[in-house]
């Protein structure tokens, strides 16, 4: 087993990111006119560089008709993510330890292939490892999914890299040691006005960014030997190679260029359909520093819009937030959009109460009749990818309008996330098996939540007070930390308040929680 190159020494920090669902990789699959496969039976899911694998776990736990594998070559991360597994009792998981190419022969072919925070990172072997993966283990009519740091959204912070990395070379210690040196010397370089960060104020800005990440995250981020930003052109190209085409990207908005461009870029978007040549105008229009990319392996196009009714009918829409109201805008980086008019209204009142429709039931609804079907489907994936509406695996049920005093936490994985992680300083996610993704709570409501379903509702505020209070975790208020003791405790009745209010209707909405 070999890291070439890749930090080993110390552990990464454990995340989720929704973007690694197969729902969202099919939902933009489809989008994109490409049948992805089916996920109602069983599929196979493989993510490569797993890391602490909160993906792969959360993911199993909301999809348990599919089956997880993970890989990452750093025994420290394999062994938490077989706890979290033991734990879970996800018996669709498995872990291995193991460099991309050594991968065990029994692991077989699969339907999608993920990989986050990893091909930007690795030495070009590696990167051809991977490549080497995704052309013998994905499946005809698979889905590959590839994050990376992009150009040009980089080009004025590669100096940053550059200088940590060569000053940490320069210190003892482990790695966490060396980037924190390696970093208080960079905030001195721009204290004193190196012309660098006098010339380059967004680069200098960007330091403030870096001073607040948790050293582990910049260990694994900057002090690996081979770090790399690329063009989209040069990781399309790879991929094509390895015999993967080009499917669509995430955030959903991505895949509508009127959403990441500037009216007066919009000529050649209108005039030119060779997506690699918009996309790479596209990531200058909109400086992209970070890309998620989906390619497929012989996708299968859809051949009508009718296709998309026969073959992912089985995702479901909602309202994203349930304070929304019309008219809507969303600034997505470049573009301020807005959201009005009597269709996004009468979608709204059929998807209300954070109920979820499949797109035949909403193209059939009485309320609807008379639209044509083409319109309505437009006016969906524009509302999805405004973050106006959600996508769920399933359908989302209904709340009692009367929670009762006592609830419960159904799937043993979410329980021990609960268990070990609140009041840990960083958010959780805990897994629906009703949306198939993971639904992300700050740590101070994962205590609440742990608090309520242990202990109910009795005295609440004044446990999670307690707890907090023995954990060491400081409350903020307005970017400052709170000192005085009584004002914690308000903060936490309130916080207490709120999350019965808001946050736990959905918790239980989603089957997360159940009352
Ligand atoms: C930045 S971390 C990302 C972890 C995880 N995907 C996440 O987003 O939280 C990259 C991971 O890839 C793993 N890795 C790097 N090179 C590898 C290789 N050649 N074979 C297997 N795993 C590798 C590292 O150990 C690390 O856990």
């Amino acid at each position: 087993m070999t890291a070439a190159g890749y930090v080993t020494d110390v552990v990464y920090v454990p995340g989720f990111y929704p973007q690694m669902s197969p729902v969202a990789i099919r939902y933009v699959a489809a989008l994109n006119g490409v049948i992805p496969p089916q996920t109602a039976d069983s599929f196979r899911f493989l993510e490569l560089g797993c890391g602490l694998g909160r993906c792969l776990t959360t993911l199993a736990a909301a999809h348990p008709r599919g089956e997880f594998v993970g890989v990452d070559l750093n025994p420290d991360h394999t062994a938490a993510v077989a706890r979290d597994i033991a734990a879970g009792k996800l018996d669709n998981a498995r872990i291995i330890t193991a460099d991309f190419g050594h991968l065990p022969d029994d692991i077989g072919v699969f339907d999608f292939i993920a990989l986050h925070g990893v091909y930007s990172w690795v030495a070009p072997s590696v990167r051809d490892q991977i490549l080497a993966t995704a052309r013998e283990r994905l499946a005809p009519g698979g889905l590959l999914l590839v994050s990376y740091n992009a150009m040009p959204g980089w080009a004025h912070l590669q100096p940053i890299r550059g200088i940590l990395q060569q000053y940490a070379a320069l210190r003892t210690g482990d790695s966490a040691q060396r980037v924190r040196d390696a970093l208080a010397y960079v905030v001195f370089m721009r204290e004193k006005h190196a012309k660098y960060f006098e010339d380059n104020p967004r680069a200098a800005a960007y330091v403030d960014a870096l001073v607040k990440q948790d050293p582990r995250y910049l260990v694994h981020e900057y002090m690996n030997e081979h770090w790399t930003s690329f063009y989209f052109a040069e990781v399309a190209g790879a991929f094509g190679q390895a015999g993967l085409s080009f499917v669509g990207s995430l955030p959903v908005f991505t895949n509508f260029w009127d959403l990441c461009v500037r009216p007066e870029f919009q000529e050649l978007f209108r005039t030119t359909t060779n997506r690699l040549v918009t996309e790479a105008h596209k990531d200058f229009c909109a400086n992209t520093a970070f890309r998620w990319d989906i390619y497929g392996k012989s996708p299968q196009m859809m051949r009508s819009p009718d296709d998309r009714l026969r073959k992912v009918d089985d995702l479901h829409y909602r309202v994203a937030r349930s304070d929304v109201t019309l008219p809507y805008q969303a600034n997505l980086g470049v573009v301020t959009s807005t959201v009005q008019g009597p269709l996004y209204q009468s979608l709204l009142g059929l998807l209300s109460h954070g109920r979820s429709m499949q797109l035949s039931e909403i193209i059939a609804a009485d309320a609807l009749r008379g639209t044509p079907s083409a319109d309505l489907v437009r006016a969906i994936d524009a509302g999805v990818a405004m973050g106006l509406f959600d996508i769920t695996a399933g359908p989302v049920g209904d709340v009692p309008a009367t929670l009762p005093e006592s609830v419960s936490i159904a799937h043993p994985f979410n329980r021990s996330i609960l268990e070990t992680d609140s009041l840990g300083g960083r958010s959780l996610a805990l897994a629906s098996a009703l949306s198939g993704t993971g639904h992300t709570v700050g740590d101070l409501d994962a205590a609440i939540l742990h608090e309520l379903v242990e202990r109910g509702r009795d005295g609440l505020s004044s446990r999670v007070a307690t707890r907090l209070e023995a954990s060491g975790r400081t409350l903020q208020q307005n970017g400052q930390p709170v000192a005085d003791a009584s004002q914690r405790s308000q903060l936490v009745e309130e916080a207490c308040k709120a999350f019965i209010a808001t946050s736990l209707p959905e918790l239980v909405r989603l089957g997360i929680v159940t009352a």
